[in-house]
């Protein structure tokens, strides 16, 4: 069975007489890059708003996993099982990177215990280190907020990503780095990927090609040399599946990932008590001794104190972060996998021993 069956899909905005898709049939597997291709105003936008659940077809029908998506809880569909990509990345520009993704984790009610800790990983397989996680979006590359969009969209770990030309605002080698990223999506974590590009470049990376014509897909080159080349790389990405732990790996990385935790509330709490103890100091300074030397010094500690308790202690926060993910790479070296997937590891290691623990009383 296939994972996503589009039969006979039909569409027609409200304001027109003309159907925009017209008994479209198609089939969307996991582990397969494809790419939709057509002239302005052919449908592609239209039929990407359908098969991630914003929009209702208007006949026919569109079945993930075996099942209708009329039938679906749409709002729980979007949530797990789409990852979208948009071309202008639509992230929230005030937030970093990694708040971006932890935000919509949250949205989408996702039970990850180390939401902070799963973004710098999601982001650092995007190759967003974690400097560049912690900046604003509007302080980040066009090609770096891409990568964040992509990561964001990997967030509650869904089946299938469609991305909206997810290349149109960047130059051809940031084109190149995204479409890599998405095509290891594909073939090496086998999900689904989908992607409409006006791009020959972002096709030739597609396992098949469609194209939108009279309101319904055709197919324009179906397979490819990509596909031999996905088997060696499979042969090769086996490796990197999530590796099995024992428990001395296990208690390590606990220690890690806790110490991680423990660091960014200590990074925040100490600072702001800190902070808060020099207001008050400053307060008290103005209120009790006041004149011109009590004044001024309430302002000088009232000024400066931000900077001086904040600054510091997220320089050793930082610090102490980096030497906390240098463990994990060489964790991750050892077992020749990534941090994801050890990190992966670690949550399958941990409920296997509570299943374990739970069984046995
Ligand atoms: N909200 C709407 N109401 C009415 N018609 C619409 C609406 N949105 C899109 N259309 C029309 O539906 C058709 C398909 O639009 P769609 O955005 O899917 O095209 P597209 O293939 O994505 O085009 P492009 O390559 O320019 O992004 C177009 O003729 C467009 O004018
Ligand atoms: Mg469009």
């Amino acid at each position: 069975m296939s994972l996503m069956k589009i039969e006979d899909l039909t569409y027609r905005y409200e304001s027109s007489n003309k159907n925009v898709l017209n008994k479209m049939t198609a089939e969307f597997d996991k582990g397969k890059v494809y790419a939709i291709v057509g002239k302005s105003g052919s449908g592609k936008t239209t039929l990407l708003s359908l098969i991630s659940g914003l929009d209702v077809c208007t006949g026919g029908s569109i079945s993930y996993s075996g099942k209708n998506l009329k039938e679906t809880d749409r709002d729980e569909y979007r949530a797990k099982s789409i990852g979208v990509v948009f071309q202008s990345y639509n992230l929230l520009l005030n937030a970093t990177a990694a708040e971006n993704i932890v935000l919509s984790m949250n949205i989408s009610g996702s039970d990850e215990p180390y939401k902070k800790e799963y973004a710098y990983a999601l982001l650092e397989r995007m190759g967003i280190d974690r400097e560049t996680a912690d900046r604003k979006i509007l302080k980040l590359s066009g090609g770096e907020q891409q990568r964040v969009g992509i990561a964001r969209a990997l967030a509650h770990n869904p089946d299938i990503i469609i991305a909206d030309e997810p290349t149109g605002n960047l130059d051809s080698e940031t084109e190149a780095d995204i479409m890599d990223i998405l095509s290891k999506l594909a073939h090496d974590d086998e999900k689904c990927v989908i992607i409409v590009t006006h791009s020959k470049k972002v096709s030739s990376y597609a396992d098949d090609i469609y194209g939108i014509a009279d309101g319904k897909l055709v197919p324009v080159r179906i397979g490819s040399a990509r596909r031999d080349q996905k088997k060696d790389d499979k042969q090769i990405s086996s490796k990197n599946k999530s590796p099995t732990l024992d428990e001395e790996t296990f208690l390590q990385l606990k220690a890690i990932y806790s110490a991680q935790k423990n660091n960014s509330a200590i990074a925040v709490w100490v600072p702001l008590i800190i902070w808060a103890a020099c207001l008050i100091t400053a307060f008290l300074l103005s209120t009790f001794i006041g004149g011109f030397i009590g004044n001024m010094a309430a302002a000088v500690i009232a000024v400066l104190s931000a900077p001086a308790a904040f600054i510091p202690m997220r320089k050793f926060a930082s610090g102490c972060q980096s030497a906390l993910s240098a463990k994990l790479d060489e964790c991750a070296k050892k077992f020749e996998t990534t941090t994801t997937q050890l990190r992966q590891a670690y949550f399958d290691y941990n409920s296997e021993t509570k299943k374990r623990t739970e069984q046995t009383e």
